[in-house]
């Protein structure tokens, strides 16, 4: 039976570290506690929350209501040919983890993804990218449960509509399921993917024979400490901004004002980088009180110990304001914000 706990502190919970409490609080480590879960009146009659790692949550004061942290575990081979291996995975095992695990079965796909924070489960609810690589590449699948019905089902990837840090599951899916499992499919003849500028020149004196996915990895995971701060230090949820996309007109415009602005080609036009916006905007190293920018990557928010969600929150709303007055563009916040 699971076990409801009161009025209990979610600091340890989120990565911002922010101090806030939930009313009523409890964790779930299997599918059959999951269908417990949703027959609970207090899931059914009060406001309610999934939680994984908190890597990608900002509270912005206590939570009422039910929070249920997904403790779902276990990485199972479900099939596999002389190229794949289908493997599924439980929501609630550390995303890290699994990539380590992969690495160790030399499997490729999701090296570039290293030292992502967070729950398996969470990952396509953004579509998790970093270093030239989305997990829609190799996804598959997801067994969820719909809290309404409890009917649980398979999603397809094409049915999880995955976009940059965007699927189904942040529109409308929002608030109705629960990610139970994942399934990806990953490749026994890994190709390496190095097309990432910063990667690129990392792994620069490294020759083709010494190239590896733990060679990938412990590269990435070097660049991502030496730039994002690490949580378990200075509270923060990574990027707070999606980098914004804008057509090649509004581009045209901005690089002839800014001819150093920092553009990626996308699908929509160009991509820039909010990180660069938000430092021409004289940001980067900010701080007021314990509410702050990060002095090696402006695209990062952090706590400096007593912020609370409401301080960065305010922050986050000056920033944008400042960048729309200077360049036109209106920042979407990446990060989840729970009120
Ligand atoms: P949570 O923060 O716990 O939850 C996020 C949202 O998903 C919430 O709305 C929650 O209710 C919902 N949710 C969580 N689990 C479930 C579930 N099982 N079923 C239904 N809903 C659920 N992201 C990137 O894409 N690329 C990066 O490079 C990257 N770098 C980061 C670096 C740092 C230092 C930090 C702190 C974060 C970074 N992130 C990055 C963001 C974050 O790690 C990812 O978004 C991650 O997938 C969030 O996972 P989580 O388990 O912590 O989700
Ligand atoms: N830049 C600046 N100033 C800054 C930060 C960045 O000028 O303060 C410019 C630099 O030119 C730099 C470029 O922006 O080369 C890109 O910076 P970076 O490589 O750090 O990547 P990003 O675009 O800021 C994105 C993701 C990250 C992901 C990295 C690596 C988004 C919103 N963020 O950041 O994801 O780890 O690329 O692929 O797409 C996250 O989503 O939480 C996250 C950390």
């Amino acid at each position: 039976m699971l076990s409801i706990i009161h009025n209990i502190s979610l600091k340890p919970f989120h990565t911002f570290h922010t101090e806030v409490t939930a009313e009523h609080f409890t964790q779930f480590q299997s599918v059959d506690d999951s269908k417990e879960l949703i027959h609970l009146p207090l899931f059914k009659n009060t406001s309610h929350l999934i939680l994984g790692g908190g890597s990608n949550i900002l509270f912005t004061g206590n939570v009422k209501g039910l929070v249920a942290l997904n403790k779902i575990s276990g990485i199972t081979i479900l099939a596999e040919n002389e190229k794949f291996m289908q493997v599924e995975i439980g929501a609630g095992e550390n995303w890290h983890d699994v990539v380590l695990w992969s690495i160790e079965k030399n499997l490729g796909g999701i090296e570039n993804l290293s030292l992502i924070p967070g729950s398996a489960g969470a990952a396509p609810i953004q579509n998790i990218g970093a270093y030239g690589v989305e997990l829609k590449e190799v996804f598959v699948s997801a067994e969820i449960l719909l809290t309404e019905t409890g009917e649980i089902k398979k999603i397809s990837k094409e049915e999880c509509q995955f976009g940059y840090r965007d699927s189904i599951f942040k529109r409308e899916l929002k608030n109705k399921c629960i990610i139970l499992k994942i399934t990806l499919a990953l490749t026994k003849n890994p190709v390496f993917r190095l097309e990432y500028t910063a990667l690129a020149d990392a792994l620069k004196s490294v020759t083709t024979h010494d190239l590896s996915l733990k060679k990938i990895s412990d590269t990435i995971c070097h660049i991502r400490t030496s730039k994002l701060p690490n949580p378990e230090v200075t509270g923060n949820a990574g990027s707070f901004f999606k980098n914004p996309e804008i057509s090649q007109e509004k581009y045209q415009q901005i690089s002839n004002d800014f001819p150093s602005v920092v553009a990626y080609n996308s699908g929509k036009g160009k991509k820039l980088a909010a990180g660069w916006l938000i430092e021409q905007c004289g940001w980067k190293g900010y701080r007021k009180g314990d509410a702050g920018v990060h002095d090696r990557q402006a695209l990062v928010l952090v706590n400096y110990g007593k912020a609370t969600g409401a301080e960065i929150i305010n922050l986050a709303l000056e920033i944008k304001d400042s960048v729309r007055k200077k360049f036109g563009i209106e920042l979407e916040m990446e990060v989840n914000v729970i009120d």
